[in-house]
């Protein structure tokens, strides 16, 4: 591997330099091996890692599956040595990871009101589903919940390899036909954290509880979320902790859930703080490796919206899934002194404020941040028997609820940031009502004019069909995508506001210690809980169509996606209220039904992808870490000019300088035999694309065709900046094939 260890070992060897400073610590290392150079005399790989290591002990996981090498907990010079032998690949340091939701959990008390959903045309398919393993890497999972309640389920598919462990607090014999498969990896959160987490399938957070019942749950009678999405069978592992998912953990959970069988991964974390390359991204590589086994890996894209470019799993393999709103809103009510009455949104189940109006208060402190309703900036003599109006912050409401109350304030108005309307809705120890900005600007102007300001906060009932929606939301990342532009990136938009799923017993809904509540549902918002409805759909469109490779499930979930609304207008932004574009929301927002009969997919074959690797312009060596397991001369002789040139069902395109871009994309027939399409462009004016041919004929089930498309560029140089957005949508009377394309100036 000659230089090129070098090159990479670059940044342990600042590490050491560094060290010498601080302390020399110890770090958890990813060692990428060469799978076929083991020697002879080692009779497994373990024994040639450890053979490698100065002591045994330091060796946390051995891989096989999703990565080929191990994890091991080095001192900076060891793994510095490491690189310099022949078989290392590549020698780089874990990340931790995040779990994907946004502020503070929510809550709700379960209200018969939602009814039975629509699940019922998926009855046929949801039985297979239960055939379908969603493997959902997180917290853990609470065994106990309804919603794996296994009754009349089918028998464990034969394929399963996995099993329950035995551990702390967790008995095997709760899984069940529902709950297949438990296991926890936590070996490097312990090494770095000693201490902080129980080592059991457990789920001490919620947050894993959550996802599984999200992607796989079994129904529960009057809460009928779960009756709208799909089935499964879920398996939970632990890999994440309370300070994350590390990725030694996370990879070995990955490895683990490979061998074991599942078809989906789930995976609500990630790491976008930084734009890492696939190389050395853990979720990358192991995702590749799953990929090629076929099994669909379906990610959180982030929460760092509405800022663009910051968004994490965006490598092409994964589906990136983005947030939506539902339309399922927490009505409440604000009737001021001066008889205005506002709508605005709240969960609170406590006793309520009575009928005569109290006080109002904003900002009236000596200290600035009262504003924000912070520890301490609050003064109880302006503040007591009153309403505060309190700017959201980087403070959850449950604590400002606290800080509230301590100060003897009697209820709350959090007024958010954003133009239309907050839609996460807050949790509330005390009565909480939150609004947008422009709600709260008229409030916060009356409680400053108005003389006496005076306020009663009034709760509805949930109320469902709420217009406009879905919208994006605020949080939910966005693109272009920071490692490679040409690919767009997220893909979809799935439900990721105020979700409603299973929760541990032993975690208060707030996730906070002095809230003493217990719940067995909670409402969640973000892009892992966009994540697992994703997963969910994977599986059902795999029960449907068990041949299908990952990358045609992906497609059957991408251009069948919807942008318009329940008004039958563009899919807004929250923060704008403005029409949303793909860079917001991809395709658009997942549709369970049409995806199910795509009509054609874009396929994505292992041979195309390594031929994107191969074109990335990463060294050779490189391109072996994510061949590493096959005896195969990889020469890298077939290349992308353009990685736009991918199959991929959605578009990026990039002029920069160029004036013209030129596109191949292959389409695979799935739907019934003698199929015409014809292509409908819808392109800015400042490009002008055209289709060839621009109407197919698909004879058998399985044919493929390709079409080509030019996109020229209309600006004049001094103009070429920015970014537009179109379609290219191949339809007939029965399917709508939709990719959408954003172009790029700068
Ligand atoms: C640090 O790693 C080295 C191997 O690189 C090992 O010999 C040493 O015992 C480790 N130290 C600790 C504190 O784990
Ligand atoms: C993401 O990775 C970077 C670099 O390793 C690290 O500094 C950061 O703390 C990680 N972020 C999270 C949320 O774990
Ligand atoms: C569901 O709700 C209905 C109506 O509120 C109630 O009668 C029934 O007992 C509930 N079922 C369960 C299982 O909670
Ligand atoms: C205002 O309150 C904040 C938060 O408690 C505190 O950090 C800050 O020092 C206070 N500022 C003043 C001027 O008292
Ligand atoms: C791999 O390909 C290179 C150049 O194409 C060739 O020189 C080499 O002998 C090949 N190696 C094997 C093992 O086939
Ligand atoms: C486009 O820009 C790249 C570098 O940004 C440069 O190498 C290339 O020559 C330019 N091409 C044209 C046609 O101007």
């Amino acid at each position: 591997m000659g230089s090129m260890g070098k090159l990479w070992l670059l940044p342990l060897v600042l590490l050491s330099a560094l060290s010498l400073l601080s302390a020399a610590a110890n770090k958890t290392c990813l060692v990428h091996m060469n799978h076929n150079s083991k020697p002879h005399i080692h009779a497994t790989h373990r024994d040639w890692y450890q053979s490698l290591t100065s002591t045994s002990d330091c060796i946390l996981y051995t891989y096989n599956a999703a990565f080929h090498g191990f994890a091991a907990y080095l001192d900076p010079e060891e793994a510095d040595s490491l690189g310099n032998i022949d078989a290392v690949l590549n020698v780089f340091e874990s990340r931790m990871n995040s779990l994907k939701t946004t502020r503070t959990p929510e809550f709700l008390c379960i209200d018969s009101n939602f009814g039975l959903g629509d699940g019922r045309q998926f009855q046929e398919i949801e039985q297979a589903a239960h055939n379908v393993i969603i493997g959902v890497i997180d917290s853990g999972v609470w065994p106990e919940s309804r919603s794996f309640d296994d009754t009349g389920l089918p028998e464990i598919p034969k394929r399963w390899k996995g099993k329950c462990v035995s551990a702390k607090n967790f008995n095997p014999k709760l899984c069940n036909k529902k709950l297949i498969g438990a296991r926890y990896f936590l070996i490097e959160h312990e090494k770095e954290f000693p201490g902080a987490e129980v080592l059991s399938p457990r789920d001490y957070s919620g947050h894993g509880t959550h996802t599984a019942s999200t992607a796989a749950a079994s129904p529960v009678a009057n809460v009928s979320m779960f009756g709208r999405y799909a089935r499964g069978t879920a398996r939970g592992m632990a890999a994440c902790g309370s300070k994350g998912c590390g990725d030694a953990d996370t990879l070995a959970a990955m490895d683990r859930a490979i061998l074991d069988g599942v078809d989906v991964i789930s995976m609500s974390f990630g790491n976008d703080s930084v734009a890492i390359p696939y190389h050395e991204n853990t979720a990358a590589l192991g995702a590749f490796n799953a990929m090629k086994r076929g099994i669909v890996v379906s990610c959180a894209g982030g929460n760092s919206g509405p800022i663009r470019t910051i968004i994490g799993n965006v490598a092409p393999w994964i589906l990136a899934v983005g947030a939506g709103s539902i339309d399922r809103d927490f009505r409440a009510y604000i009737l001021l002194g001066n008889k205005h009455l506002y709508r605005g949104m709240s969960i609170y189940d406590g006793p309520r404020m009575g009928k005569k109006l109290v006080g109002l208060v904003y900002h009236r402190g000596k200290n600035s941040s009262s504003k924000y309703c912070l520890e301490g900036t609050l003064e109880p003599d302006l503040v007591r028997g009153k309403v505060v109006i309190c700017d959201v912050g980087d403070l959850g409401s449950v604590e400002k609820g606290l800080i509230v109350s301590k100060a003897g304030g009697v209820g709350m108005i959090i007024v958010n940031e954003i133009a239309l309307k907050e839609l996460s809705v807050g949790l509330d120890l005390v009565p909480t009502v939150a609004v947008g900005t422009k709600v709260g600007d008229l409030i916060k102007k009356y409680e400053k004019t108005d003389p006496k300001p005076k306020v009663l906060l009034g709760f509805g009932r949930t109320e469902v069909n709420v217009q406009p929606s879905p919208m994006v939301a605020e949080f939910s990342c966005r693109g272009p995508n920071p490692v490679t532009p040409q690919i767009l990136k997220p893909d979809i938009i799935s439900p990721g506001v105020n979700i409603l799923a299973a929760w541990p017993d032993a975690v208060s809904p707030s996730n906070l210690e002095i809230d003493k509540r217990t719940t067995k549902f909670n409402l969640l918002s973000g892009t892992s809980m966009a994540c697992p409805h994703a997963s969910g759909i994977a599986a059902l469109i795999k029960a449907a169509h068990p041949s299908w490779s990952p990358s045609a499930i992906k497609s059957a979930m991408m251009t069948t996606a919807y942008n318009l609304d329940n008004t039958l207008s563009p899919i807004r932004d929250v923060v704008t209220g403005k029409p949303a574009n793909p860079w917001d929301y991809g395709s658009g927002h997942k549709d369970p039904t049409k995806a199910l009969s795509p009509g054609l997919v874009y396929d994505i074959s292992k041979e195309d992808y390594t031929k994107f690797l191969c074109s990335l312009r990463y060294p050779h060596d490189i391109i072996e870490v994510f061949m590493s397991h096959l005896k195969l001369n990889i020469s890298c002789s077939n290349k992308f000019s353009d990685l736009g040139d991918l199959n991929y069902p959605s578009f990026s395109v990039l002029f920069k300088n160029k004036t013209s871009i030129h596109y191949s994309r292959e389409l695979t027939n799935v739907g019934p035999v003698n199929s015409m399409y014809e292509v409908t462009v819808t392109a800015p004016s400042t490009v002008q694309v055209s289709v060839k041919p621009a109407k197919m004929v698909f004879k058998k089930v399985g044919e493929k065709q390709r079409y080509t498309v030019t996109f020229k560029n209309k600006k004049n140089k001094k103009a070429a900046v920015g970014a537009a957005f179109g379609w290219i949508v191949w339809s007939n009377a029965q399917y709508k094939v939709s990719s959408p394309v954003a172009f790029t100036w700068t």
